[in-house]
């Protein structure tokens, strides 16, 4: 009826797959591979960032192997939403998060999959220059597939200053990748795994030229 077609989607309806500090996730019910991130738009300040950041990347043509695919924005008076990829396991169930993954007992093995899956998440991040602005483990989705695992950052990506040089400027942007990741290992990772796992498969070193 309207002229304006907006096609809004009812996803007050829809179940709820996440919920972070600012942002509800709602799974499609038509699609098990789409989700919208909802946020008010009084609190919207990372939702604008996050898509500011995902159309760069999406215009940059980097693979979305490692974080969300992009599918589009959807707004009324209210909120403001981002449809993007659902993450989901291989037989399609919601993966961990990274925080309640490390808390199982792991296996050697799969304790040595969980530090392979971060040294190829931060090869990812260096390779395609993509920028993260918040490193926690609720935005680390634990992906089991097969023998391996993947993980997959669905949250905090861009950076967060004014004028982000890091987004544009490889040089910097590595800098700035290399100085947050080394942090999250060392004072949120490395901690909660030896918490709650045996030291055996934590690596001495997890950073440094990048050969794993
Ligand atoms: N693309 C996604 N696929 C599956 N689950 C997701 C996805 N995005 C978010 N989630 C879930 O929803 C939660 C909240 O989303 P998030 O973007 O982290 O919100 P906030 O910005 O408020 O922290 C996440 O911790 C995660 O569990
Ligand atoms: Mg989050």
């Amino acid at each position: 009826m309207s002229k304006k077609r907006t096609e809004v989607p009812d996803f007050t309806q829809w179940t709820v797959i996440g919920r972070g500090d600012e942002r509800t996730c709602f799974g499609n019910p038509d699609d098990p591979r789409r989700c919208i991130k909802v946020s008010s738009r009084e609190r919207a300040k990372q939702s604008h960032r996050e898509i500011r950041y995902y159309r760069y990347l999406k215009k940059r043509g980097i693979p979305f192997s490692h974080i969300p695919e992009f599918f589009r924005v959807i707004e009324t008076e209210t909120f403001i939403g981002i449809e993007q990829e659902r993450i989901l396991d291989p037989s399609g169930r919601s993966p961990d998060d990274m925080r309640h993954y490390l808390k199982q007992p792991l296996s050697a093995s799969e304790q040595k999959a969980f530090w392979d899956a971060m040294a190829d998440l931060k090869s990812y991040l260096v390779k395609y220059n993509v920028i993260p602005c918040d490193l926690v483990m609720s935005n680390m989705l634990i992906v089991k597939s097969g023998a391996g695992l993947e993980i997959k950052m669905v949250d905090g990506l861009g950076g967060a200053e004014f004028i982000p040089f890091s987004n544009y400027l490889r040089f910097f942007g590595k800098r700035k990748i290399d100085r947050k990741w080394q942090k999250f290992v060392d004072s949120i990772v490395r901690p909660h795994f030896e918490l709650y796992q045996n030291h055996e498969a934590t690596p001495g070193q997890t950073t440094g030229s990048g050969n794993e």
